[in-house]
């Protein structure tokens, strides 16, 4: 069929198929265009990307040949142009901790390499951490570098604090425990851990803080945390809690969120056991040293045995922590133990003992020198008199402690106590001191009794020779015996009045007693002269108060004696004898003298003449009042004698 036989349809449906390859022809040209120059396009872009990007970017040669930098790698390798650069090799500026080989040896297995971390050394000398992201193409590796310095640094400085931070917090000997606002432990250093015996943390929620300072008994009305989480204030909070027989100091921080709500709290706490048992060792030896001082205070301060044996059973009780003690005196000559004084019992249950050396625990006590100790009174009940009384005081322990003194027994302190007792070494050691103490204040006050028992004997053996010395004067001169007792009992009758102390009493008494001591030494023909002296005769009589103060001052336990025998012939104007005292120099006890020795001396006879009748006696002492005597004493004399 040639063209005039095909038929119309077919030039039609063959004219459109052309038409069609025409067009598809032209799209595709339109295509290849529109492509050419979207390629040329990206590949600008790319270009202007890759030469400024902020990202290093090298093109080498697996030899180390640098074909391609950008800006940004030029500037980060701190040289001036790409082309000074692509001089160097890549080896020249980085360096590669790992080895060239280990980088190589990657980045052919896979083909590329990510986050590669090397050291950049610049042109300058700087060292740079740079991050490496590279693609081998053929022969080229295609490198991206960052620049991580600062990076780097940050991060060291934040290892580092974090390093010094846990270190301190792990080190530190206070418990630190962290909490969130349920108090669940969300984070605890190593003290804590270790000291609380902590559960691995944030294996379970249930890890509160008051479980491991307070038991679980923990009233939380009264916990730190809880106020701070009730109140949302912030209050630090120092407590003392003792958690399984620890004493814990607490300290509570609240912790709060970035908008300022509470968050939990910050537990500081401290094992404060040991520092507590030793201010409380402290404290208790404290009490016991006052206590030993305040025996010594009672020792010294009082003679009466009772009262300081009842001081020191205060002490034995207050210092020993006991129920009731009681102290048995050793008699010296029956060598029984006998009851003296006790405290803190219900009944009389003691009050009658009286035990033989060795007989009972007491007795055994003070024979053998040691403490007896019985911790169980219902098992050991025989060394006691065993009455109802006694065990209705429901004793338990027991101590028989014997007080030594000068290495003698004195007595035997015994210790009861209503529970068991065990007295560690600290308690038997103060038990013994205390003991000591008691034995010496028995001992002080024994002693006492007997220096005193001794003082009196002599002073009456004392006193009975200046009555024999006075008695054999009187009869030397007086024609009667017992003048001088008369004197001497209206002498003090004067005293009284007068308000002389008791204790110058004594004194006063033997001075009148010995007042005319010095007329021993005056001859018998000028003392027994039955007429008036003459005036050699009367210079050697007033020499006789002079006489007694050379007889007596001699004589320790008479010089405060020595008023009256060398006084009593001054005067009151001043014209007496031997010194010419007047008025108050005289001494008192001898103003008062004066007027009863010559009111005695004139109311008697003497050897140069008779008794004056009394009226005339007491006439002539009052004519005296003023010259002779003390106004006042004679007053007071006459008052005494009508
Ligand atoms: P005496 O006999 O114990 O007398 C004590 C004092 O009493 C006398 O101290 C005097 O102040 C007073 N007194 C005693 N008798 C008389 C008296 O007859 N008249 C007056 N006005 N006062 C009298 P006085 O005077 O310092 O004498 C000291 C002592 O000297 C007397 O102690 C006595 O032992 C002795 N004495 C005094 N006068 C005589 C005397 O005339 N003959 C003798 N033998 N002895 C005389
Ligand atoms: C708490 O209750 O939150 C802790 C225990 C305490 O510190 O007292
Ligand atoms: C004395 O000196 O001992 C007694 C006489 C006086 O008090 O002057
Ligand atoms: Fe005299
Ligand atoms: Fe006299």
């Amino acid at each position: 069929m040639n063209d005039k036989n095909k038929t119309k349809q077919q030039l039609i449906t063959e004219l459109e198929q052309l038409r069609r390859e025409i067009s598809d022809s032209k799209a595709s040209e339109a295509e290849a265009m529109q492509a050419g120059e979207a390629l040329k396009y990206s590949e600008e872009t790319y270009r202007n990307l890759v030469d400024n990007s902020l990202v290093g970017i090298n093109k080498v040669t697996l030899s180390g040949t640098f074909i391609y930098v950008n800006e940004a790698f030029v500037q980060m390798c701190e040289f001036n142009s790409a082309e000074d650069i692509m001089k160097l090799r890549v080896m020249d500026i980085f360096i590669n901790p790992n080895g060239t080989k280990h980088f190589m040896d990657l980045l052919r297995n896979t083909g590329k390499i990510s986050n590669y971390e090397l050291k950049l050394v610049t042109k300058k000398g700087n060292t740079k951490s740079v991050l490496l992201n590279a693609n081998l193409e053929g022969e080229i590796i295609s490198g991206m570098v960052q620049d991580i310095t600062e990076r780097k640094q940050m991060e060291e400085l934040l290892f580092n604090s974090k390093r010094h931070w846990e270190n301190t917090f792990n080190t530190i000997n206070d418990m630190i425990t962290i909490h969130d606002s349920d108090f669940n432990i969300v984070l605890a250093n190593r003290a804590a851990q270790t000291h609380l015996n902590l559960p691995p943390l944030g294996m379970s929620d249930e890890v509160k803080c008051y479980q491991y300072y307070h038991g679980s008994d923990c009233q939380m009305e009264g916990c730190p945390a809880h106020k701070c989480k009730s109140t949302g204030k912030h209050a630090a909070v120092n407590i003392v809690e003792n958690h399984l027989d620890k004493s814990i100091e607490i300290r509570t921080i609240p912790r709060l969120d970035n908008n300022n709500n509470y968050a939990g709290v910050i537990h500081i706490a401290r094992d404060i056991t040991n520092i507590k048992k030793k201010e409380d060792t402290i404290e208790r030896q404290l009490g016991r040293l006052n206590a030993l001082r305040s025996i010594d205070r009672a020792i010294i301060g009082s003679l009466d045995m009772r009262i300081t044996l009842d001081i020191f059973l205060t002490q034995v009780m207050a210092q020993l922590n006991i129920d009731a003690a009681s102290v048995l005196l050793l008699n010296q000559k029956t060598h029984t133990l006998e009851y003296f004084i006790s405290k803190g019992f219900r009944s009389s249950a003691l009050k009658y003992t009286r035990l033989r050396l060795g007989e009972g625990n007491a007795g055994r006590a003070a024979v053998e020198r040691r403490i007896v100790t019985i911790p169980n009174l219902d098992e050991h009940i025989d060394g006691f008199v065993v009455s109802d009384n006694f065990i209705e005081e429901n004793f338990i322990a027991y101590f028989a402690v014997p007080l030594l003194a000068k290495g003698q027994v004195k007595g035997v302190l015994e210790v009861f106590h209503r529970s068991p007792l065990d007295g560690d070494p600290e308690w038997l050691e103060f038990l013994e001191a205390i003991a000591d103490q008691g034995a010496i204040a028995i001992d002080n006050a024994t002693m006492f009794d007997d220096i005193q028992r001794s003082n009196i004997e002599l002073s009456l053996a004392y006193d009975t020779t200046i009555e024999g010395w006075s008695r054999a004067m009187d009869l030397r001169d007086r024609e009667t015996e017992g003048h001088t007792q008369r004197v001497t009992e209206m002498t003090l009758r004067i005293a009284a009045v007068m308000g002389i102390k008791d204790e110058d009493i004594v004194h006063m008494r033997r001075g009148a007693l010995l007042h005319d001591m010095g007329k021993m030494g005056i001859p018998d023909r000028i003392l027994l002269k039955p007429g008036p002296l003459d005036p050699d005769e009367w210079k050697e009589m007033k020499r006789h108060p002079e006489y007694a103060y050379e007889m007596l001052h001699r004589i320790e336990y008479l010089r405060p004696a020595m008023d009256i025998p060398y006084c009593h012939h001054e005067k009151w104007d001043g014209t007496g004898y031997p010194r010419g005292l007047k008025g108050e120099d005289i001494p008192l006890t001898a103003r008062i003298f004066a007027v009863v020795d010559v009111w005695d001396a004139l109311s008697s006879d003497r050897p140069y003449r008779k008794a004056w009748p009394k009226q005339k006696v007491l006439e002539h002492i009052r004519s005296l009042s003023g010259t002779h005597f003390e106004p006042k004493v004679v007053d007071l004399f006459l008052e005494a004698i009508e």
